[in-house]
């Protein structure tokens, strides 16, 4: 983006970065959120990157993603306070926000979901690059994570998603659960009247995603095929899961996390690793 605040020093950046995280540090879920007073740069880094994401999301988001966003109703022209958002998402599904100063361990974010708790950062990306950014922001928690936390379904998978992970021991079958929470919640599409659409809210919250997910390699949206498939998150992703529906959404991933534990996750991950073997 050329624009007024380019003059943002790569210092300068980390400095406000790290101002607002101390305001966040240790605070617990019933500490209020705190207020930020954000900055002309902040306000137009929003501004620039919402008004497009709109745009685009009339085009690629899907039906559910964009009843939500109309139920919340995120303003476009500044950046808002988490704690109203929060307040609003609460009354609509009881979901709430803690803010966060940085992205939190899997455990703890995964606790959270448990009892309708999404950390969610305060700070924006760079100025320079406002289409992408590698590390969760405000961007990120609120339009990709926040939109779809007003829809009662989604709420409940994230939820279940949650009490999936409080209750597995083994770090094997907690990032078993995340890699699931990553190919739906973060990077899903769904076929709508044969159409592609996207509710993860990594793409939906990207530019730069939205542009190109449609070129991924696409499987269908499967338990045991997410077994066989690793993933970066530092980049734009090159397998996607489709759900043929959010009915599909629901029974795959949502009846997983309901049951999964640490031994059907084993066993699962097992098969896979014995099916590799014969193929070699
Ligand atoms: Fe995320």
């Amino acid at each position: 983006m050329q624009g007024p605040h380019d003059h943002i020093t790569d210092a300068a950046y980390e400095a406000r970065r790290s101002e607002i995280a101390a305001k966040t540090a240790g605070l617990t879920p019933e500490d209020p959120i705190p207020v930020i007073e954000y900055t002309d740069w902040e306000h137009e880094v929003w501004r620039t990157v919402c008004v497009h994401l709109a745009d685009r999301h009339r085009k690629d988001a899907s039906v559910e993603f964009l009843e939500s966003a109309e139920q919340l109703a995120i303003p476009l022209d500044h950046v808002p306070q988490l704690r109203d958002v929060s307040g609003r998402l609460e009354s609509v599904t009881g979901f709430r926000f803690q803010a966060a100063p940085t992205l939190v361990p899997l455990r703890e974010f995964c606790g959270g979901l448990a009892s309708s708790v999404f950390h969610s950062t305060q700070y924006l990306r760079h100025p320079r690059s406002p289409f992408y950014t590698e590390n969760p922001d405000l961007l990120h928690d609120l339009v990709g994570h926040g939109t779809v936390l007003a829809s009662d379904r989604f709420a409940n998978l994230y939820r279940l998603a949650g009490t999936a992970a409080a209750r597995v021991q083994s770090d094997e079958a907690l990032q078993f659960i995340g890699k699931v929470f990553w190919f739906t919640l973060e990077c899903g599409v769904i076929r709508e009247r044969g159409e592609r659409k996207a509710y993860g809210a990594t793409l939906v919250s990207s530019y730069g995603e939205l542009d190109h997910f449609r070129s991924a390699d696409f499987r269908p949206l499967d338990i045991e095929s997410l077994t066989e498939v690793e993933y970066d998150i530092s980049t734009y992703q090159r397998i996607l899961f489709e759900a043929e529906s959010m009915n599909q959404v629901e029974d795959t991933v949502g009846s997983f996390w309901d049951t999964c534990d640490d031994d059907t996750i084993a066993s699962l991950l097992s098969e896979t690793s014995r099916q590799v073997r014969v193929a070699h």
